[in-house]
């Protein structure tokens, strides 16, 4: 079945309104939203009782593998409003030659996606949102990859957009993101301070601020993560979830994603443990975690080298530390020796190039069975959220001079 098929057929949609993440006030679907009264995340509720009756396991598997597929539990009332790339379902890839003995270790590879990264699923929703909304302009601070899918959607759509990143995020992400068709900048410091530029644009000239959390549709998004891992498995959720953390959207939609599956009698009630995997660098998280905190407060001087995670402090902190204790999961801290060495035997051991995040999870996955906070009789999911090819590699310095004898039994 062609991709395409999602794209033309008209389905029912089921969003009801819009919910405060944290005072629970509700909201009007169908206008411009940010964040609540309460300056909190809003999130999307549907009538799940109507979407049961619809949606059945047997329906779902006969549609072409696509986020579309997951219509009925999307925001986007109209076809003709979805801006698509081709957002394939991502595939999950053993790694048995890494995994404990007796247990299973799986990689949700997202970074098959467009723009290299799962961030095309959070933004082929907001942009979609946003063109049904009649948005004209967006604006956003980015460590690269959120940007470079904003732009790209965007552009498609026919909407302006500015972004704005830390001034060391990589050559790449920055050409990425202007050559499809976005205006960028490198700003002195680091991704909230982008924010606050991006804050003060909204403010004077009406920007459209599409901020992690600062509006309700890319975490819809990157709930189907969620809805197509449970899919793939089978409808049997793994033991432990995996998620490099930086503003935690995916993991706060993959657990709102479990929720709502279970609600439309898809899965019953066992859930994996979520582990909120992030830098040693900047673990605001963890810091929060391990004191009992509900919010997290700014981690000061952040570095790392997983620079998709370095968010000193996260609007939706409440949403991760909850999805975290609610599963039974942990947040734990990986330093960037750990992260340099798990990517490198990854790609040595299994072929598997991860991005550094993506690396980071299989660095926590080894701390996790060191501590005994994972069983090696465990299934596990990591998830490389981008391509590897998308980082700045190692050089390699091994020539051969073609005009000198080659000794071949030394190679
Ligand atoms: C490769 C990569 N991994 C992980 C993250 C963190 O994602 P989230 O904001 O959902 O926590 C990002 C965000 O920039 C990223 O680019």
């Amino acid at each position: 079945m062609l991709h395409s098929e999602n794209l033309t057929a008209e389905r029912p949609t089921f969003v009801t309104h819009l919910e405060c993440a944290y005072t629970g006030e509700h909201y009007p679907a169908d206008t411009v939203h940010n964040l609540s009264r309460a300056g909190k995340p809003l999130l999307v509720r549907y009538d799940l009782e109507g979407v049961r009756k619809v949606l059945s396991k047997e329906a779902l598997a006969r549609r072409p593998a696509d986020l579309w597929r997951y219509r009925e539990l999307l925001p986007v009332r109209r076809t003709r409003d979805i801006v698509s790339l081709g957002e394939v379902m991502t595939p999950l890839v053993p790694l048995p030659k890494l995994a404990a003995p007796g247990g299973e270790l799986i990689v949700k590879d997202e970074g098959r996606l467009p723009t290299g990264s799962f961030k095309a699923r959070g933004l082929v929703m907001a942009v979609s949102m946003a063109k049904a909304l009649g948005i004209t302009h967006m604006a956003m601070p980015t460590n690269g990859n959120a940007g470079a899918a904003l732009a790209a959607y965007a552009s498609s759509a026919g909407i302006k957009t500015t972004i704005f990143c830390p001034e060391d995020t990589p050559e790449v992400n920055v050409s990425e993101i202007a050559l499809q068709g976005a205006t960028v900048y490198r700003v002195n410091g680091l991704i909230d301070d982008c924010g606050k530029i991006v804050g003060e644009g909204k403010a004077k000239v009406g920007w459209f601020d599409v901020s992690t959390l600062k509006e309700p549709y890319r975490i819809e998004g990157k709930k189907t993560m969620g809805l197509e891992l449970a899919e793939q498995l089978g409808w049997d959720l793994p033991d432990v979830i995996l998620y490099p953390t930086g503003g935690g959207t995916g993991l706060i939609g993959m657990w709102k994603a479990f929720a709502e599956l279970e609600a439309i009698g898809f899965i019953g009630k066992k859930r994996p443990r979520m582990v909120a995997v992030q830098a040693a660098g900047c673990a605001p998280m963890v810091r929060a975690y391990e004191v009992g905190e509900e919010h997290a407060p700014r981690w000061e001087n952040a570095h790392t080298i997983a620079a998709g995670i370095r968010v000193p402090q996260a609007v939706g902190d409440f949403l991760i530390l909850r999805a975290v204790r609610e599963s039974g999961g942990f947040a734990i801290a990986v330093d960037d020796e750990a992260i340099t060495a798990a990517l490198a035997e990854a790609a040595r051991v299994e072929g598997f190039l991860m991005c550094p995040e993506g690396a980071a999870t299989y660095a926590a996955y080894k701390q996790g069975l060191a501590d005994g906070r994972i069983r090696r009789d465990e299934r596990a999911v990591l998830f490389n959220c981008a391509t590897g090819l998308k980082y700045p590699l190692p050089p390699i310095h091994r020539t051969l001079d073609r005009h000198k004898p080659i000794d071949f039994a030394a190679l």
